[in-house]
């Protein structure tokens, strides 16, 4: 049967663009990219100025109040954050029953929607509420991902510690030691680096969930999913693979050379928005350098520069740079991370974007419902079962 387009579908054709790519779908305050100039900024402030002179909470602040506090509003902030480390009990029992081989983006994603039966008005969805419930998940959800590594490790739970970080309690809760001023600053530059990125397939998720007013447990948790896929934020997952698949850096050229001849994608590598490097990557790249001399790690930085430079050479005429999540696998490395807890990083950082976006989006919602264009046949019979 040929297929008919209806006629009403001529607009939506007109507009369609596949992967929505160019197409504004909101209006944010909180971060602005420039993808040919490699240009990102938090509420107008540029990413390296921050990495170099912010703390991850009172990125978190500018994010969600589009400014930066006064001394005395980012205590109040840390002391509301740090109040709120803490699992209930109820959370440690659903941790004790993750089976331990579990993928901890699996378990990160299901504990955070389970969250919503700890609260006792968990549809509330007034910007105060939305606000509140945004600050438990960003202050809890560390304490959530180290008790499972811990749990899956057959070791007691870490009780949060109110005089650290963000950065340095989520250290101390899984490694049970306080870490190095270094190790602090640098997961804190992570998580600086991380907390937003404008309207990412994440991001996306969050907004569209909550335009139906639903709630704030399923928008975090939808974007979860989102972000674990390896197109998106398990890359770094993949460029850590890839480093660990490379004996040495001599053998860098043969190993991307033939994963280009065979069309393979490389991880750590391309963006939709980004036709320059990823600015976050500039970042990540000195610190991953630093950290990777310090800990006995340079191998892992001389193989992913040589990588960078064979990409360069090949690719740049394509506008595929490094992005955020090629430096970023060797920068967690270094700080001692496991593999699958990688991602799982880049959640805990990108709640702060997640749930800005979902106040942002409750301030000025309307019901994300686009089009699709139907290729499909029209007027087909409908065949009894016995004839088919
Ligand atoms: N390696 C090799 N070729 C690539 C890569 C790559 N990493 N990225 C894009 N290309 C090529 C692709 O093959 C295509 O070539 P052709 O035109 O010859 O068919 C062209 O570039 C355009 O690719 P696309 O998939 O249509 O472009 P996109 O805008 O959808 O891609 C992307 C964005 C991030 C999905 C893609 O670059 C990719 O798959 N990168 C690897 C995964 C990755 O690092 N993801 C992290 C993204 S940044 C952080 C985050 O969002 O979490």
């Amino acid at each position: 049967m040929t297929p008919r387009r209806d006629a009403t579908m001529s607009t939506a054709e007109k507009t369609f663009s596949k992967g929505l790519e160019g197409v504004i779908a909101a209006q944010t305050e909180m971060s602005f990219i420039n993808g040919t100039e490699g240009i990102l900024e938090y509420v107008g402030i540029a990413i390296g100025d921050l990495a170099k002179n912010s703390s991850f909470e009172e990125t978190v602040f500018l994010l969600w109040n589009k400014r930066l506090p006064t001394q005395s509003e980012l205590e109040a902030f840390n002391n509301e954050l740090r109040a709120n480390y803490s699992m209930c009990d109820a959370m440690k029992q659903r941790i004790k029953a993750c089976p331990v081989d579990a993928e901890p983006m699996h378990v990160l994603r299901t504990l955070v929607s389970s969250m919503a039966m700890d609260d006792a008005s968990p549809n509330e969805n007034s910007v105060e509420a939305a606000r509140h419930k945004a600050l438990q998940i960003l202050a809890t959800t560390p304490a959530v991902v180290a008790g499972f590594d811990r749990h899956r490790r057959g070791l007691d739970f870490i009780e949060p510690d109110t005089s650290l970080s963000f950065a340095a309690n989520f250290l101390y809760l899984l490694n049970g030691e306080k870490p190095t001023p270094a190790m602090e600053r640098a997961f804190d530059i992570c998580m600086i680096t991380h907390a937003d990125h404008g309207l990412n397939n994440s991001t996306f998720t969050a907004r569209v969930i909550i335009s139906t007013l639903s709630d704030m447990y399923s928008a975090i948790t939808g974007a979860i999913g989102s972000l674990r896929g390896p197109l998106h934020g398990g890359a770094n997952e993949g460029v850590m693979k890839m480093l660990n698949e490379i004996p040495t850096v001599d053998d860098v050229e043969p190993y991307i050379m033939n994963k280009i001849k065979n069309k393979d994608r490389i991880m750590g590598f391309g963006h939709r928005v980004y036709k320059a490097k990823d600015p976050r990557a500039a970042e990540l790249m000195t610190l991953a350098k630093q950290l990777a001399d310090d800990t006995g790690n340079s191998d892992l930085y001389e193989k992913s520069h040589a990588i960078e430079l064979i990409m360069e050479r090949e690719y740049a005429s394509k506008g595929i740079y490094p992005n955020v999540d090629f430096y970023s696998a060797t920068t967690y490395h270094c700080i001692g991370l496991k593999l699958d807890l990688f991602t799982p990083m880049f959640a805990l950082s990108r709640i702060a974007g997640w749930s800005g976006h979902v106040i942002e989006q409750l301030g000025d919602n309307r019901l994300f419902r686009p089009t699709t264009d139907y290729v499909g046949p029209h007027d087909a019979p409908y065949t009894p079962i016995s004839e088919r």
